[in-house]
């Protein structure tokens, strides 16, 4: 056997050059960014959106059109988090021109330190503005736009940790009204209500100011493509059924494809096929992966959204026979139904209830019978 790795990533974004379908969606953000319009780009956790703004800064760099600053707010509390979350994002870039723009460029930016790569918040007097530092870092995409003769796209990924920020998005709404000449922005989140928020509360700053795009499932041939492909070069082959199988249980979920998928290439050597079996066997493999995940997630249910869970994984609606078997009342079914959209385990389509990670759901269904 040739020891090889596997082909699929199945952790962090996956690289510029492995990008599966997506298309429309990327062909969409170059042309709103070209034209300096902002893009709200929302999807349930690990569906690939920091995937694709990745993508863009690469072709944007190809193409010499566009280039892509990616800032990442995981986590922000104050607003001088932010401000330093966005010098790094200027501080360590790929090298290319467009970092040598912003080294130019940053040291000069009033409020912030930055030494050797490390961006920090200088100290102020008392009585100057916490909003100093995020203010004139705001400023940067402009300058470095300047110097480069390019348009910047600055995207902020994660953007739902802003709304915990006390009047960061009036201050960033301030500021970049002023740059889309020069400047475009792109809001990637993945908490949808509460990004929604940011954008669709008429109280908000950012109130109206980005066209949303949506990033759905993958599309299941594109994905039976890459994944028959990327088989194919590393030996192994995949039968119809197994394939049809694997579209069925991944659901165009982008994680948990790559996660099968992987499972996949490691239950037969370089020359083998993959059938049923090996399908079935990959699947157990893929969830085993996930058990701790997934015990930790349950852990976090209540006991009504627990069985909610178990519910929606069978196709089962909220109230009706199957729900009162699990002693469900139809007031804390809806309830917890509504609980578990905003925590982005459940979504919602044509008013029904459905599991964002098929994964999970097959694991719901292991807790027991079918109510
Ligand atoms: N277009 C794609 N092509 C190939 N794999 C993808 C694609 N999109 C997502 N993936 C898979 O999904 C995983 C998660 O992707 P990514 O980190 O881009 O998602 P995300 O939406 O930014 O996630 P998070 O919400 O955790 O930030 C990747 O490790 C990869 O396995
Ligand atoms: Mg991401």
């Amino acid at each position: 056997m040739r020891t090889q790795a596997s082909p699929f990533v199945v952790t962090g974004p996956a690289p510029a050059g492995e990008v599966v379908g997506r298309h429309d969606v990327l062909a969409a953000l170059a042309d709103r960014a070209a034209r300096g319009r902002f893009v709200l780009l929302t999807a349930p956790r690990r569906y690939g959106k920091t995937t694709l703004v990745r993508r863009l800064a690469a072709d944007g760099d190809a193409t010499k059109e566009l280039a892509v600053v990616i800032v990442d707010l995981l986590g922000v509390q104050t607003l001088d988090d932010v401000a330093v979350r966005m010098g790094h994002a200027w501080s360590r870039l790929p090298a290319g021109p467009l970092a040598r723009a912003a080294a130019k460029v940053l040291p000069f930016v009033s409020g912030l330190d930055v030494a050797g790569g490390v961006v920090n918040v200088a100290l102020r007097t008392p009585a100057a503005s916490d909003a100093r530092a995020l203010e004139a870092v705001l400023d940067v995409p402009r300058a470095v736009a300047e110097r480069l003769g390019r348009r910047v796209v600055v995207v902020l990924d994660e953007f739902q940790s802003i709304a915990e920020v006390a009047r960061a998005d009036a201050i960033i709404r301030s500021q970049i009204q002023h740059h889309a000449e020069s400047v475009s922005y792109l809001f990637a989140g993945s908490d949808q209500s509460v990004t929604e928020m940011l954008f669709s509360d008429r109280s908000r700053p950012l109130y109206g100011q980005a066209e949303r795009l949506h990033l759905g499932p993958f599309d299941p041939d594109a994905l039976a493509a890459y994944v028959e492909e990327r088989l194919g070069v590393s030996g192994r082959i995949i039968t119809p059924a197994a394939l049809r199988r694997y579209l069925e249980v991944t659901d165009g979920h982008p994680q948990r494809a790559m996660l099968v998928a992987d499972a996949a290439w490691a239950t037969v050597d370089d020359g083998g096929t993959i059938d049923l079996a090996e399908l079935a066997g990959a699947v157990e493999d893929a969830l085993d992966r996930c058990r701790e995940e997934f015990t930790s997630t349950a852990g976090f249910l209540t006991d009504a959204q627990a069985r909610v869970s178990r519910l929606v994984a069978w196709g089962e609606p909220l109230t009706g026979a199957a729900a009162g078997r699990l002693r469900l009342s139809s007031g804390s079914a809806r309830a917890a139904g509504t609980a578990l959209v905003e925590m982005g385990v459940l979504v919602r389509a044509e008013r029904r209830h459905a599991h964002v990670d098929p994964l999970l759901a097959e694991w719901f269904r292991r807790v027991g019978p079918r109510p």
